[in-house]
C-alpha cells in the first residue's frame, strides 16, 4: 500500500479485536519506531498487552474499547517535542495502516501508567496512540474546504493542492482542523491556531502535506 493509500484508507478506530500483533508484523513496526527515534531523538516505546492504560471509566467514556497496545509518544521535554510528536507518531500510524493495523491518537482519554510508561528524567509523555486490528476500518471525518486552510499569493499549483488535500485527511484533535499553509514562490509557510494539541496537529499534517505535495516541489519556509 502506497502512502496516499495509506492516509486515504486511515480513519481513527477505537474498538479492537483481540488478535495479538504478532511476528513479522511486530517486529517490522519495532523496528520503523526504532528509526523514527533514530532520526528524531525522541523516545517512543510500542507498549503491547497492556489493558490498564485503557480500563478507565474516562477511555469507556471515549468509546474506546479492546486497546491493549498502544505507543507512548515520550521525548526530551523541549518548545518543539509536541510538532515532532505529530510528524514521527503520524509516519508510525501511516506505517501500521501499511501493516493492517488500526489506530487512534490519544491526547486524553486515557490513564497514564507509571509503573509501564517509566519516563526518563528530562523527558515528557506528550500523548499515546492506540493501536491493534480494528473491529472496523473506522469512517471518514468532515473535512473543511481547501480554501479554509490555504492562501497563495499566486495561482496555486497542483502539488500544493494536492499536499492541502492531504493535510485535509489527517488526524487533528476534535477533527478541529486549525492549521493555515500559505504558498509564497515555492516556500510554504504551516502554521497551527490556536486549539488543544494544535501543535501536534500541526506536526501531522506537515507530514501529511509533504506527502501530498511531493517533498521535491518545495522548501518549508
Ligand atoms: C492530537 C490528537 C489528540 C486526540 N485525542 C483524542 C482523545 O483524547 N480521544 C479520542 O477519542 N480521540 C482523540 N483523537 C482522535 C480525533 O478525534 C480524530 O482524529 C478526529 O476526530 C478525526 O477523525 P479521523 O482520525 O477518523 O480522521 C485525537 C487526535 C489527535 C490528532
Amino acid at each position: 500500500m502506497e502512502l496516499l493509500e495509506a492516509i486515504e484508507k486511515r480513519h481513527s478506530v477505537r474498538s479492537y479485536t483481540e488478535q495479538e500483533i504478532a511476528d513479522p508484523t511486530k517486529s517490522t513496526l519495532q523496528a520503523y519506531i526504532d528509526n523514527c527515534n533514530q532520526e528524531s531523538g525522541l523516545h517512543c516505546r510500542l507498549i503491547l498487552n497492556e489493558p490498564q492504560a485503557f480500563a478507565c471509566r474516562l477511555a469507556r467514556y471515549g468509546k474506546f474499547s479492546g486497546v491493549r497496545n498502544y505507543i507512548a509518544m515520550i521525548g526530551p521535554n523541549t518548545a518543539d517535542l509536541a510538532e515532532k510528536c505529530g510528524y514521527y507518531g503520524e509516519k508510525i500510524v501511516l506505517k501500521a495502516q501499511q501493516l493492517g493495523l488500526n489506530t487512534c491518537w490519544v491526547g486524553l482519554t486515557y490513564s497514564k501508567i507509571k509503573s509501564v510508561l517509566q519516563i526518563a528524567p528530562g523527558d515528557k509523555l506528550c500523548l499515546v496512540i492506540a493501536i491493534g486490528y480494528g473491529a472496523t476500518q473506522g469512517v471518514a471525518h468532515k473535512v473543511k474546504q481547501p480554501q479554509q486552510v490555504a492562501q497563495a499569493a499566486q495561482p496555486a499549483p497542483d502539488w500544493f493542492q494536492k499536499g492541502v488535500k492531504a493535510a485535509l485527511l489527517a488526524p487533528t484533535a476534535v477533527n478541529q482542523q486549525k492549521f493555515m499553509f500559505t504558498l509564497n514562490g515555492n516556500q510554504v509557510t504551516a502554521k497551527a491556531g490556536l486549539g488543544f494539541y494544535s501543535k501536534v496537529d500541526l506536526g501531522i499534517v506537515k507530514l501529511h502535506f509533504e506527502i501530498g505535495a511531493g517533498p521535491e516541489n518545495f522548501t518549508w519556509a
